[in-house]
């Protein structure tokens, strides 16, 4: 079934670990999870040692961004978002076997280790060079945190590590009038050391993997990109960051520096199959001491593992290029045999976005339509956006619900099991009078699984899935041809036949659905009590023998309403006048979450001004005398546009005591006087009540 019929042993299988820095939406599921799910479970069916791999990318300047926003601590947004996106995975049946986190320290541990060892095999190049930074925050600003116009299509809003608009990869330096996101202002150049990766070094390695060696089983699309980044020319690649949130860079010469969230975000799938070995492993043990435990390293580094990521297109250069890089580089590992990335899914004709609230979030849908999971995964299925964007819209979900799903799929099997009820008593009736045309039949079922499994093989999930709903159709067409309701009375032999051959239909459409529909294949099997029937029995017609007894029908799908498609076509209207009256520059001035010994270390008391006086030769400075209650000393400060000196003396205010004593305009300025400024910059004293003590500390 593999190219170079090479014997497959199991199948790692990996799906784009998502920022937890919001829920998961419907581009997510229709570009990844789904074709990831149903590709992953078909594989399971056929008896494959599958590991399927999920997990949150917790890293990264989303994360500190959205912190920010709320001015609450990464690890606060990462363990909410977590918790939420695993949770609607699950409802909606994505079967990954482990679903972790890159905040653990197991995977602080793996990629640590992982960097160490590219270290030590000198694969890195060290290079001081200047970086965008922040003067009026005091950062360097990588990735997110800057943004400016894209050199390759001018779009004003691409990203210092990427432009979405054409998808390129940028380095923050690349960008045009680059704005920091944290202050909105233009940054400075300064120096600051990172370790890269030669990608350059690479690239005659990466046109003989990919570009002579998967010409023909990658998509199109996927290839086209790395073809093109490859003859661009490949630079090197920096993997640290001067952030503090990540897995911090295990060289004693890099304290404060982080690696790079797309170094240590692909190597989240091999701490995640770590995980998965613990875990099973742990659990195996409490009924089974002697267990021998389970080992991740197969799925990881044995050369008869075929290793599938799935992701977006967006995630291309990162999966394709990047990370093979560093798993050459590394050497024990594996690399992937296949990148089915899919194009994106647009909402009612504009791009989805987490940040402009325009998209339908999955944890909304699974309350707003419960019981419903396959609906979703089946529209998203069949309108995956696998060759080019694709459009979702609230009527044609309607649609393929109410004239696919119920009047094809659902109607075939409700039709052929209640005549069964009806005529039978729910017994399957046996096959007394077989005439040509249930020969074609028969023949026609049995050539749907191999298309079907062709279609999967080959990531054509849409195909596959149309397939499903052609075995429905044809059964649909053969019901209808066969009118066994007109026929009962003067030929019940045949139409005993003609159900028979129609639940067996339904039967198939069981086994076949599974990896599309999951509940509603379980819900036919019990509908049918039909337990047996692998994979491997779908193509026969003798999956139900004369005689078995179905349990009650029940309605697999229901008609999905225009009230319902309208509430959710006026949330969608709600969010547009919403981002329409909001400023289109969202600018995030919190500063990073501190903690309180960060806070603690401050000593602040109040006291009073006794003297001030200007600095000469300086417009903004005076230089005040001030009874801190502890001592009398000097501060200098930069107030004289606000304040004139006789305003200030005998006021009471605020003072940072400890601060380092700094030498301003050959005078020793020992602390700091607070002052409120407002948006306009305007400061003004931040004045305690006048009863207080001087030296009362400030907390
Ligand atoms: O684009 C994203 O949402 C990334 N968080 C995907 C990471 S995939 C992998 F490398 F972890
Ligand atoms: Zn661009």
């Amino acid at each position: 079934m593999d190219k170079e019929n090479k014997k497959i042993k199991r199948y790692t299988i990996t799906s784009a670990l998502p920022y937890a820095n919001g829920p998961i939406h419907i581009g997510h599921l229709a570009g990844v999870y789904i074709p990831a799910d149903i590709y992953a479970r078909y594989l399971r069916l056929r008896g494959e040692d599958v590991l399927f791999i999920g997990g949150s990318d917790e890293h990264g300047v989303p994360i500190t961004i959205k912190a920010r926003q709320e001015g609450v601590s990464p690890q606060a947004i990462v363990d909410r978002y977590h918790e939420m996106i695993k949770a609607s995975f699950k409802e909606l049946g994505i079967s990954f076997d482990i679903y972790s986190r890159t905040s653990l320290p197991l995977h602080h541990d793996t990629a640590s280790e992982f960097f160490t060892t590219l270290f030590n095999k000198g694969k890195f190049i060290e290079k001081t060079a200047l970086q965008l930074y922040d003067e009026a925050n005091g950062e360097f600003l990588a990735d997110r945190y800057v943004t400016g116009t894209c050199p390759h299509c001018n779009n004003d809003k691409a990203y210092g590590d990427q432009c979405e608009k054409c998808g390129t990869s940028l380095n923050a330096t690349d960008l045009i009038n680059p704005r920091s996101v944290l202050s909105g202002n233009p940054p400075v150049m300064k120096e600051t050391k990172h370790w890269y990766l030669p990608l350059d070094q690479y690239e005659p390695w990466l046109r003989e993997w990919i570009l002579e060696g998967h010409k023909d089983d990658w998509k199109p699309n996927v290839y086209g990109q790395c073809k093109s980044w490859i003859d661009q020319g490949l630079q090197p690649r920096a993997v640290t960051r001067d952030l503090d949130w990540g897995v911090n860079v295990p060289l004693e010469e890099a304290k404060g520096k982080v690696l790079y969230v797309w170094f240590d975000a692909p190597i989240g799938y091999i701490s995640a199959a770590k995980d998965w070995a613990t875990q099973k492993t742990n659990e195996a043990r409490v009924t089974d001491p002697a267990h021998p435990g389970f080992d991740w390293k197969p799925y990881w580094k044995s050369p008869d593992t075929k290793l599938v990521h799935f992701i977006g297109k967006d995630n291309i250069v990162f999966h394709c290029i990047i990370f093979p890089a560093m798993l050459k580089a590394e050497g024990s590992y594996i690399l992937p045999d296949n990148v089915p990335a899919n194009e994106f899914l647009n909402l009612e004709g504009d791009k989805i976005s987490t940040s402009r609230n325009w998209a339908v979030w999955l944890h909304e849908y699974l309350d707003d339509f419960p019981g419903k999971q396959d609906v979703l995964r089946y529209v998203l299925c069949a309108n995956a956006p696998e060759t080019k964007d694709n459009d979702f819209t609230w009527k044609d979900f309607q649609a393929r619900n109410n004239n696919e799903l119920l009047a094809i799929f659902g109607n075939f099997i409700n039709r052929t099991l209640v005549l069964t009820q009806k005529y039978f008593n729910g017994k399957v009736p046996g096959v007394n009078m077989f005439m040509p045309e249930d020969q074609v039949l028969i023949e026609n079922i049995a050539a749907f699984p191999g298309r079907l499994e062709y279609s999967l093989e080959h990531y054509r999930f849409r195909e596959a899935l149309n397939e499903l709903m052609n075995l429905a159709r044809l059964g649909n067409k053969y019901l209808t041809e066969m009118e066994p309701w007109k026929k009962f009375r003067e030929e019940p032999d045949r139409v005993e036949t003609v159900l028979h051959l129609c639940l067996q239909i339904c039967a198939n459409l069981a086994i076949l659905s599974e990896p599309f529909l999951p509940f509603t294949s379980l819900n036919i099997r019990q509908m049918m009590n039909f337990t047996s029937g692998s994979w491997f029995d779908a193509g026969k017609s003798d999956l139900l023998p004369a005689g078995h007894m179905l349990a009650e029908p029940r309605y697999l799908f229901e008609r999905i309403d225009d009230t319902a498609i309208e509430a959710q076509v006026k949330k969608l209207r709600d969010t547009k006048v919403q981002n329409e009256n909001s400023s289109e520059v969202e600018v995030v001035t919190g500063k990073p979450v501190i903690t309180y010994d960060d806070f603690s270390k401050m000593d602040i008391r109040t006291g009073t001004i006794l003297a001030a006086e200007k600095v000469p030769k300086t417009k903004k400075l005076l230089k005040l005398t001030i009874h801190t209650g502890v001592d009398t000393r000097t501060i200098v400060s930069g107030i004289a546009e606000f304040y004139e000196p006789e305003q200030l003396i005998g006021r009471k205010a605020c003072f940072l005591i400890n601060l380092e004593p700094r030498d301003i305009k050959g005078i020793q300025s020992n602390g700091m006087i607070l002052m409120a400024e407002d948006s306009s910059g305007q400061l003004t004293l931040v004045s305690p009540a006048d009863d207080l003590h001087d030296g009362s500390t400030v907390k």
